[in-house]
């Protein structure tokens, strides 16, 4: 069986006003379903015939949320906390270990971002297979997403010859966050985007990290092998602190020769920006979407949303409009991406 590890300790920033970093976006009751994107994630992987019991990789500050909300769907995850955050790669090589050690050192591992869109399961866990059949063959496997725009914040990958009789390719390039002009140039050249999901064989995994980034994966080692059971938690001990911080995409992605690539059909986001919320919500005939208490009146395209007051809007256009309890947001939804910028100086004053 494949073990599903999610990983689901970052912070939101993107989804300012409603995402805080106390109570990023997996965690929110954005999906569509009603749940949260990380129980959509949870019952994607839900254990069966094809996964084994989940790994939750995350921090203290979550570890109610992400053991509440699995018991909600009737999951008991093993919640795997970090003493500090160290971006993706130590959360990443610590589940790895831990998946050895719970499932021996041949363990098969699926590592999810926990808030993303996934719009087909039946076709990602047809990907899930065709990327075993890769992962078979001793690579880490991306699954790539064919790109609609030059954006900048994803990773991007070059195909290079097929593996399996075309089911996979191998990964002749891997090119993370790239600038707008480059990002560009990659687009037209046919790469593919990172969906930010990883299937491989966990000493695959383990032997890459320990070639390119050693002084992650000896401080990882140790705060495993420290590690405490806590009231139904696993804690990592404090040696965790002397991992680097590093994303996983920049720590082995962009160097292994190893990596192959899965072509996604399945319609995915990662829901980086209220644009993207609009795209993914359920639109009335003008294409607006309107959640929570809200009013909308004669206008187009826009995407309204209060967690608060009742917002009403007339005549408005483009308009992405986004109410809290203490703070209102209204933006040209094309702007979306700013919104990063606008919380980074809103921190700087505090
Ligand atoms: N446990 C833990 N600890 N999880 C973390 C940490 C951490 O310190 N930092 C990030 N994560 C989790 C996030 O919650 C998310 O589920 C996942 O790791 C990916 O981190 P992001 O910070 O969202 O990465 P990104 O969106 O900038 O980039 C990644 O995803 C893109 C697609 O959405 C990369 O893989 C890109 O290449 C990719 O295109
Ligand atoms: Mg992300």
């Amino acid at each position: 069986k494949i073990v599903p590890v999610i990983l689901a300790g970052g912070s939101g920033t993107r989804l300012w006003p409603i995402s805080r970093d106390s109570l990023p976006k997996q965690f929110l009751p954005l999906s569509t379903s009603g749940g949260t994107l990380y129980q959509d994630t949870l019952q994607r992987v839900a254990p069966g015939d094809m996964f084994a019991s989940p790994i939750i990789v995350t921090n203290d500050e979550f570890r109610f949320f992400a053991q509440r909300q699995a018991r909600e769907i009737g999951i008991e995850p093993t919640v795997l906390l970090e003493p500090v955050r160290r971006d993706s790669a130590p959360a990443l090589i610590a589940a790895t270990l831990l998946a050895q050690q719970l499932h021996g050192e041949e363990a098969i591992l699926l590592v999810l971002a926990a808030d993303h869109v996934i719009g087909d399961t039946a076709s990602f866990h047809d990907a899930c297979g065709k990327a075993l059949g890769a992962a078979g063959l001793g690579h880490i496997v991306t699954f790539g997403i064919t790109p609609t725009e030059p954006r900048t914040s994803y990773g991007y990958i070059r195909r290079g010859a097929a593996l399996n009789g075309g089911s996979a390719a191998q990964v002749e390039a891997f090119a993370e966050k790239p600038t707008a002009a480059v990002a560009r140039d990659y687009v037209e050249a046919g790469y593919l985007w990172n969906s930010g999901n990883f299937l491989f064989p966990a000493h695959v995994m383990l032997e890459e990290a320990e070639s390119f980034e050693p002084e992650i994966v000896e401080a990882v080692r140790r705060a495993v092998e420290g590690s405490k059971s806590d009231l139904g938690f696993c804690r990592l001990s404090a040696d965790f602190h002397a991992a680097p911080s590093l994303s996983i995409d920049y720590a082995v992605l962009e160097r292994t020769s190893r990596a192959a690539v899965v072509e996604g059909t399945f319609p995915w986001s990662d829901v980086g920006s209220w644009n993207a919320m609009r795209e993914i919500g359920a639109a009335d005939e003008k294409g607006n979407v309107q959640r929570g208490s809200v009013r909308v009146i004669d206008s187009v395209n826009s995407y309204v949303h209060s967690e608060g007051p009742l917002v009403a809007a007339i005549g408005v256009e483009g308009l992405s409009v986004v109410a809290t309890g203490d703070a209102v947001l209204v933006m040209p939804s094309e702007r979306s991406e700013e919104v990063k910028h606008l919380v980074a100086s809103l921190k700087a004053e505090r």
